[in-house]
């Protein structure tokens, strides 16, 4: 059932390909987006002038990126807020207010209270989850099912793609109710969201020198991960898998504020992994991002740097450069966390650790 692989986690990472086109299989009907269960009417959706996404751990990196996209696309505020702390602080909900409870396994506790939390005081609750018939989807107005298939392995891999890849989904869904988008350019982001998978199948046909790198790392005492806008988020997922798996010190950081603190911590030797932006996409940030590698790497620290493929300014300050397909600005998640799950599988294998049960994790947590 591993089908060849060591660990279920190996198997997952490899289907990630199959996971996004699933996710966005149907969500098209030639004129425009269409979620799944939808108790909702478009009358309903235009009226919404305010979103939250309530999420735990990986969910809720999928839920910080999908801020970007939603802003961007629907121009209403995104806050986005680990489940626990959102239903213990008095948020402000009304009707007008959808609430966006994004969850694998539909039934995290923190995140089920959150959302009835949001029910009680008259919010719309549309659940992105990966488990049919589960309690989260069961209790929301809306439904967008992620179809990653069944996920065993406790660390989040092929469900946190279909995740972003749902996210996305919504904010569309959104931005055609609201009218902020012509329904030509809508049917132009699902066109490019379908090219994703290929180009996920080909960012892991490159992971071989990054295997390398993490059996030459993976005595390291921390590793740091930075990136900016969309790959913010990231930096911080790929902090997370190292953590759950390999039991090491991991931070994420956004790289702007890297001069605000967190560069006492750079050292000699130090490995830290910068998550860049296209410089033809985003140029203002790819500059900043190069100054930030520049210095890092000038304090005598390992930079590893995850590129769009072609980017040659970069190359000069990179120690280990990783190079990766051009997809659009708001898309690259779904490339650039794939080198991420790999860095931190292969060390965990390196320190002789089960990939598939990290001590002290569980795969749902039911319990607040
Ligand atoms: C990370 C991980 C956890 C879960 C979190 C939410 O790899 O597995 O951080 O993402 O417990 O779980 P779900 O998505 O089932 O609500």
């Amino acid at each position: 059932e591993k089908g060849g692989f060591e660990f279920f986690m190996d198997k997952e990472i490899e289907e990630q390909p199959a996971a996004v086109a699933q996710t966005l299989l149907g969500h098209f009907d030639g004129s425009g987006i269409v979620l799944d269960e939808l108790r909702l009417s478009e009358d309903d959706l235009r009226t919404i002038d305010k979103v939250f996404v309530v999420a735990c751990g990986t969910a809720y990196h999928s839920g910080l990126v999908a801020k970007y996209a939603i802003e961007h696309w629907c121009r209403i505020p995104v806050e986005v807020e680990v489940a626990s702390e959102f239903r213990y602080r008095d948020p402000v909900l009304n009707r007008d207010t959808l609430v966006v409870a994004v969850s694998q396994s539909g039934e995290t506790a923190d995140t089920l209270e959150a959302l009835r939390h949001a029910r009680r005081q008259k919010a719309r609750v549309l659940a992105v989850c990966n488990t049919n018939g589960s309690q989260i989807p069961r209790e929301s107005d809306a439904v967008v099912y992620i179809h990653a298939g069944p996920e065993i392995g406790v660390a989040s891999t092929k469900a946190f793609l279909g995740m972003l890849t749902a996210n996305y989904l919504v904010g569309l869904a959104l931005a055609q109710a609201r009218g902020t988008k012509y329904r030509d350019e809508i049917a132009r982001e699902y066109e490019e969201l379908t090219k994703i998978p290929d180009a996920i199948a080909t960012t892991l046909t490159l992971m071989d020198p990054v295997r390398k790198l993490a059996q030459e790392i993976s005595t390291a005492k921390a590793i740091l991960f930075l990136g900016r806008h969309v790959g913010y988020p990231v930096a911080l997922e790929g902090a997370l898998k190292l953590k759950e798996l390999a039991y090491m010190h991991a931070e994420g950081f956004a790289a702007g504020e890297l001069k605000h603190g967190p560069i006492a911590l750079i050292e000699e030797g130090l490995p830290v992994v910068i998550v860049t932006p296209s410089p033809v996409t985003d140029p203002l940030l790819h500059s900043k991002l190069l100054s930030n590698i520049r210095e890092i790497q000038a304090r005598g620290a390992r930079t590893i740097v995850i590129a769009e493929e072609g980017d040659e300014t970069v190359a000069p300050f990179a120690d280990f450069l990783i190079e990766l397909p051009k997809v659009p600005k708001l898309y690259q998640p779904l490339i650039t966390t794939v080198p991420l799950q790999i860095l931190a599988a292969e060390i965990a294998r390196a320190k002789g650790f089960d990939l598939d049960k990290p001590r002290n994790l569980a795969k749902s947590v039911t319990v607040e």
